[in-house]
């Protein structure tokens, strides 16, 4: 078990390809703090480093300079698998969360008894399942009648919801969504929303949601933060937030990214 961590980013630069005709600078410069607790939703265009952001606070790749803290200690050098348990991730792809050819209770035992969980031991069955029940129930889903479906029966709502389940039972340091109900259709899109901001907010997780849907970047979290070109370029807190529309927003990226930017995703939601 560990716990909400607050995290700070130094300076942070990550050039992919450096000193060849492919340079990529995807982060320019990342100085943020993120206190314990809050949730921070991302919005930008494509390509403008909100993916590599999240990859390197897991430590996906080294960073080329600057430092990530997590409650204060440097945690830069660390590699993915030394922070993993730090750390609770969902991808845009609802396959990415779970192991598909296993049953929903294959995959529920083995993130639970990654934390080590007092009395979880494989042999403890009829307990363990209870256990399990009383956490699938609350997603809604009618998962916890399922324990012996194959994840891959289940549909991708039902799949992120278990994904969501996995990576923040454990109360981890830093919760990472990544385009994480890109991929659904907008009603499951809609519930798997209210699934996350009750998850974050009952067990005050410090949270990083990337989004291309403005909407919903205004909707949840207390802070909205907009990348382009690597850099951070608009940093609201909840009151500015509140205060604004989508259309709003849409003209301040036009004036950080000029009238000159391509049309891309974010403009077109
Ligand atoms: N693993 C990688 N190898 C090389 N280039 C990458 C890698 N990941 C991202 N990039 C590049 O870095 C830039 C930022 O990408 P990304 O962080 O995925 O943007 P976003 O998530 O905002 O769409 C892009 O130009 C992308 O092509
Ligand atoms: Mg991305």
């Amino acid at each position: 078990m560990s716990r909400p961590a607050s995290l700070e980013l130094q300076a942070v630069r990550k050039v992919f390809f450096p000193g060849t005709a492919n340079e990529v600078v995807a982060l320019n410069g990342i100085d943020l703090e993120v206190p314990v607790g809050q949730f921070v939703s991302i919005i930008g265009s494509n390509g403008s480093g909100k993916s590599t952001l999240l990859n390197t606070i897991a430590g996906m790749y080294p960073v080329s300079s600057g430092c990530v803290l997590l409650d204060g200690v440097d945690v830069t050098r660390q590699r993915e698998f030394q922070r993993s348990r730090l750390i609770g991730r969902v991808f845009q792809d609802p396959t990415a969360g779970t192991a598909p050819s296993m049953t929903i209770e294959e995959n529920l035992a083995i993130s639970f008894m990654r934390e080590r969980r007092s009395g979880l031991r494989l042999g403890v069955t009829n307990r363990r399942r209870e256990f399990m029940r009383t956490h699938l129930e609350p997603l809604g889903m009618g998962l916890e009648h399922r324990l012996k479906a194959q994840v891959n029966k289940l549909s991708g709502g039902q799949r992120q919801a278990m994904s969501l389940l996995m990576a923040t039972e454990s109360e981890p340091s830093i919760l990472l969504l990544d385009e994480h109900t890109a991929a659904l259709d907008p009603k499951v899109a809609a519930t798997i929303m209210d699934l996350t901001a009750k998850m974050v907010s009952e067990r005050g997780l410090t949270t990083l949601m990337v989004t291309h849907n403005m909407e919903l970047a205004l909707r949840y979290g207390e802070r909205l933060i907009m990348m382009h070109e690597g850099r951070v370029v608009l940093d609201l807190g909840p009151t500015e937030k509140e205060a604004l529309q989508v259309s709003d927003l849409i003209d301040m990226f036009h004036k950080v990214a000029g009238e000159a930017f391509a049309v891309d995703r974010l403009l077109l939601e």
